[in-house]
């Protein structure tokens, strides 16, 4: 059976109480599908707060939006991956573009942190994707393979099988454009290439930047999509939860 993720990036929004009132109703209006695995991302003060409101729910888990490469240490205003698993976390993003572009951070970078999340006990969701000038420029998939070679090329297959890539082009985050479900498939197809040319057994693709309730169906019809990665449209809990329900398995 295919098995899909949804997973929403709150970005800096949604605190602890938030957080409780959001998966209070998304509880109520999601009814459980087996074949779908929903994990949220939320602020990391807003962790502890999501991991009691999910608890007793095997398809729903909570993650880090970043972690830092370092268990501890001297390093203000970081959590390190050891923290976020003291706080129920079980995953993290790693190199999303607003990681990269507003933050500074380079391949070298995500390489360590994605060490340190498969150290801490995270599996590491690692994003990558081009901006609109490399995509104009014909570079997508020689951006995409680089990001890929920046953070993973020291690991074997056994722990590439342990993480997630999000595909999501720059240009079409928070932007409401969208790569079509045919260009997606194209650099998921590239990607999947990659991790299992390096021993990954079955790895899990998602594509990200302006997925919502109208579109998913669309894009999640294209079987190189193993779930989708959604900030906007999974802040308000009634739309995410038909959006998880949205979408053909
Ligand atoms: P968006 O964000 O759905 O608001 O485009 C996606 C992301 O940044 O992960």
């Amino acid at each position: 059976m295919r098995r899909l993720l949804f997973a929403a990036n709150w970005k800096m929004h949604l605190g602890p109480d938030d957080t409780r009132g959001y998966l209070k109703t998304f509880r109520a209006r999601y009814n459980r599908r087996e074949d779908r695995d929903i994990w949220f991302f939320p602020p990391a003060v807003a962790i502890e707060a999501a991991v009691l409101a999910v608890r007793e729910r095997t398809d729903l888990l909570v993650g880090a939006q970043d972690v830092y490469w370092e268990p501890k240490g001297a390093f203000t205003g970081a959590i390190s991956a050891p923290l976020a698993f003291q706080a129920g976390a079980r995953a993290t993003l790693v190199g999303h573009s607003e990681r990269r572009h507003v933050f500074g951070e380079t391949d070298e970078d995500t390489r360590r942190k994605v060490a340190a999340a498969l150290a801490g006990g995270l599996a590491p969701m690692l994003c990558v994707g081009e901006t609109l000038a490399e995509r104009d420029a014909g570079h997508t998939l020689a951006v995409v393979v680089r990001q890929l070679a920046g953070a993973l090329s020291s690991l074997d297959g056994p722990t590439l099988s342990r993480l997630i890539v999000a595909y999501e082009p720059v240009w079409a985050i928070g932007t409401g454009r969208n790569a079509t479900p045919r260009d997606a498939a194209t650099v998921h197809r590239e990607i999947r290439a990659w991790l299992t040319g390096r021993g990954a057994d079955a790895p899990r693709v998602l594509y990200g930047g302006s997925v919502n309730a109208k579109n998913v169906a669309e894009l999640l019809a294209e079987r190189e999509l193993d779930g989708v990665l959604v900030g906007g449209a999974s802040l308000d809990p009634e739309g995410w939860a038909q959006l998880v329900q949205t979408g053909a398995a």
